[in-house]
């Protein structure tokens, strides 16, 4: 409702009260009643007596008609669940994506302001002030289980065009979906799914991106690895417009892993890596290992090159440093 007050006020400098009641088909009172509530979320308008409203400002809020307003996609982000505050846009992804008979469609999206209880990878706190971008996208791929790393990696790059084109920075992806410039995390994406043996039944893609923060809302512990697009460019940046070129690229991307497309995508992974060519230690869960991080495989594992030359296919671990 709110969403087809903010489109008629946007088509018209000035749009009278009367004029609006008539469009949306509500009285007056109830028009007058949105405009409060939209002023309450921060947009700013300004009633004439003689003609109305006119809307000056918009927040910066990841309101969905905001998004949707320009975006360019087909599936992802026609659906939008919106939240001011939740715990995790993961877990209510999760929740959601199994209603997928309930009309929950492929690229529906979660999106907050604030996570109370964000969720890293290997069951660690993902920090989530007012200002990132913390959403989750809801996917039903036809492709076996083992493509779940490649839709992992697939993202990341996708996060690095976005940070490009919105600002201009370079990124680098320290494998498997850490995103750093100046070897601080600007981004990370957490993957998590439901699966048969050769059927995948959904995907989450958790993206959180530090975007319009300062690094003093980063806990002390955090501070020393994070950073944000805010610090580095020194003015804030369109979160609006960064999901929608993120998303429009996402699409791109997702259709062509959907068409077993995965070079293509994997030359672009390795020309943003920060990984290849390193010497590292990788914890794998049950060991560590340590050696010269040579290629990524066409299943997106990490080949790993040990100090007595013999070589180590890992699919799932942390480079440690
Ligand atoms: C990591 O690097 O540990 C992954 C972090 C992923 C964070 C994002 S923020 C949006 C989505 N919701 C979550 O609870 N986590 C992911």
């Amino acid at each position: 409702m709110t969403g087809n007050i903010i489109k008629f006020l946007r088509e018209k400098e000035y749009i009278s009260g009367e004029a609006l009641a008539q469009k949306l088909g509500i009285s007056r009172v109830a028009v007058w009643k949105q405009i409060q509530g939209l002023k309450d979320m921060g947009y700013e308008i300004i009633a004439n007596q003689n003609l109305g409203y006119c809307l000056v400002s918009r927040p910066d809020l990841l309101i969905p008609q905001e998004i949707q307003r320009r975006l360019f996609t087909k599936y992802i982000g026609k659906e939008i669940y919106y939240y001011p505050e939740i715990k995790s846009t993961n877990i209510m992804a999760k929740e959601k994506a199994l209603h997928r008979e309930d009309g929950i469609i492929e690229g529906t999206l979660i999106i907050a302001e604030r996570q109370s209880a964000g969720k890293g990878r290997l069951g660690r706190e993902w920090v989530s002030p007012a200002g990132g971008i913390w959403l989750s996208i809801i996917l039903y791929p036809q492709l076996p289980p083992s493509y779940i790393p490649r839709i992992t990696l697939m993202t990341a790059v996708v996060v690095v065009k976005a940070i490009k084109i919105c600002t201009q920075i370079e990124s680098q992806i320290k494998w498997p979906n850490d995103i750093l410039i100046n070897e601080k995390k600007v981004c990370g994406i957490l993957t998590e799914m439901s699966a048969e043996l050769d059927i995948i039944n959904w995907v989450v893609v958790g993206i959180g991106i530090n975007v319009n923060i300062d690094d003093r809302n980063f806990p002390e512990d955090i501070y020393q690895n994070a950073t944000s697009l805010k610090e580095i460019l020194g003015k804030e940046i369109s979160r609006v417009k960064m999901i929608q070129i993120f998303l429009q690229e996402f699409e791109k991307y997702y259709e062509s892993l959907k068409s077993r497309k995965f070079s293509s995508i994997l030359k672009e992974w390795k020309l943003y890596s920060h990984t290849l060519g390193r010497k590292i230690k990788v914890d794998m869960g049950e060991r560590m290992v340590m050696g010269e991080a040579i290629n990524i495989n066409e299943e997106g594992a990490l080949i790993l090159k040990k100090e007595d030359s013999e070589l180590i296919k890992i699919i799932s671990g942390t480079i440690l440093q």
